[in-house]
């Protein structure tokens, strides 16, 4: 098979890796990848939502499949796109059209899907321009924290949590009536505050059948000890030391199950992955969010614990078969860490020259904003590689993949020593 993968961050090079080690892969293409991508394919310098690009170029390279990575090309519509082109509409694309991506797209429609079918969530209201005064209200009536979510795509951003009924006033105005967050708040949800673990559990369907992936916990402050401001993620551990049989086997029953069955019942077909943010709240698991991709940097730890073909699996979701294809996992613990640019997330300096890579035996290093600049590496994103170990525990992993991120250097690179230590 010719799979083309759409993106180019860390998550894009783990799938890269997994799925260059299929015996039924043919020609990878990766776009437009960065420059540890292209150890395992080809780069293609196409933006992920340039989807005149894409499908052009599955043509003249005889693609077989599409996988998706981010979900902005998703919420775009690139399934739909590809679905609605004479040329293209036979090429699978993993990755659910823009109706299912409107789990993920808006955080409104997630939640009456939830509502629907009676999926485990913080119970919720949702307001905009017209009924402004009522949502001020009704935050008057609520108990404190209270959380705030922009309804579309804000970039990671759009979901406050508010100490204050002051703030929670002043900052649910900023997002309705001064468009905080554009368009994405015109809409706001107001939720409920959970108390509790937070891990993630991803799911991938052919919109009939589905298969468990890995769980996994992302680290997302800058900080050690949690703290700091928040990023797209600082590293990742699978499996989740809490997330015991017990507890997983709730999940499947009330979130898993449902969500497939109401997928099929609203008639939106869904194939690809389901990531599912979730709240362990004493033990009871509560729905967070929906995404409709793998995570960044979970896919780093997640994929290189399935020991199955990735290749046999996502035909599998393309071809509607995915509950007869084998699937095993191993269990031993991945750990990833993230290595940054100085600053980020603020503001950071892009071009400083990435070195020693090759001095890490015992860990992968994924590559994210990297690029090869006169035979150079160079960073050229805020989160530069992701450094993921695979130990028989989880205080192994923690060792090997700290010691082998400090085996790296670049100017000004930052990592968390500390990913996982709060599950040993
Ligand atoms: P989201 O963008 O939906 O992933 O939300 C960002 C983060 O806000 C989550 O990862 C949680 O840490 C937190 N969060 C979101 N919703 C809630 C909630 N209802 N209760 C507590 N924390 C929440
Ligand atoms: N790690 C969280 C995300 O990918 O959204």
């Amino acid at each position: 098979m010719n799979i083309l993968i759409i993106g180019s961050g860390g998550r894009e090079s783990a799938f890269a890796y997994k799925l260059s080690k299929s015996p039924k892969l043919n020609q990878l293409f990766i776009a437009p990848g960065n420059a540890g991508t292209s150890q395992y394919g080809q780069n293609v310098n196409l933006k992920v939502t340039d989807f005149d690009g894409i499908a052009s170029f599955a043509v003249e390279n005889e693609i077989d499949m599409v996988l998706v990575g981010p979900e902005e090309p998703l919420v775009k519509g690139i399934h739909d796109y590809f679905l609605h082109r004479q040329d293209v509409k036979h090429i699978p694309v993993i990755g659910p059209q823009q109706k299912g991506a409107q789990l993920e797209g808006s955080k409104d429609f997630s939640k009456e899907f939830m509502l629907r079918h009676q999926i485990p969530t913080a119970a919720y209201k949702s307001f905009n321009k017209s009924n402004l005064e009522e949502g001020l209200s009704y935050l008057e009536t609520q108990k404190l924290p209270i959380v705030l979510k922009a309804d579309g795509l804000a970039a990671g951003k759009g979901v406050l949590i508010c100490e204050t009924l002051e703030e929670a006033k002043t900052e649910l105005t900023a997002m309705i009536a001064d468009a905080k967050f554009g368009d994405a708040s015109s809409v706001v949800v107001i939720e409920e505050f959970l108390k509790g673990i937070e891990l993630s559990v991803f799911v991938l369907t052919d919109g009939d059948s589905y298969k468990v992936l890995p769980s996994a916990k992302d680290y997302k402050r800058i900080g050690e000890g949690d703290t700091g401001l928040n990023t797209g993620g600082m590293g990742s551990i699978s499996p989740v030391p809490f997330a015991d049989q017990t507890f997983l086997s709730k999940v499947e029953e009330r979130i898993i199950k449902p969500t497939i069955e109401g997928l099929k019942k609203d008639e939106i077909l869904y194939k690809g992955f389901i990531f599912i943010g979730l709240m362990n709240v004493d033990g009871e698991p509560y729905v967070i969010e929906y995404n409709v991709r793998m995570g960044d940097p979970e896919t780093e730890s997640v994929l290189p614990r399935i020991e199955s073909d990735l290749v046999d699996l996502l035909e599998g979701v393309a071809k509607g078969d995915l509950g007869s294809r084998s699937y095993t996992v191993n269990p031993k613990t991945a750990v990833t860490v993230v290595l940054v640019s100085g600053g980020y997330p603020g503001e950071y300096d892009a071009g400083m020259e990435i070195m020693n890579i090759e001095n890490v035996e015992d860990s992968i290093v994924f590559h994210a904003g990297t690029k090869e600049i006169d035979g150079k590496v160079v960073t050229a994103g805020g989160r530069v590689l992701a450094v993921t170990t695979l130990q028989d525990n989880l205080f192994d992993a923690l060792q090997q993949a700290t010691a082998d991120a400090g085996r790296i250097f670049f100017e000004r690179m930052y990592f968390r020593k500390d990913i996982g230590f709060d599950l040993l």
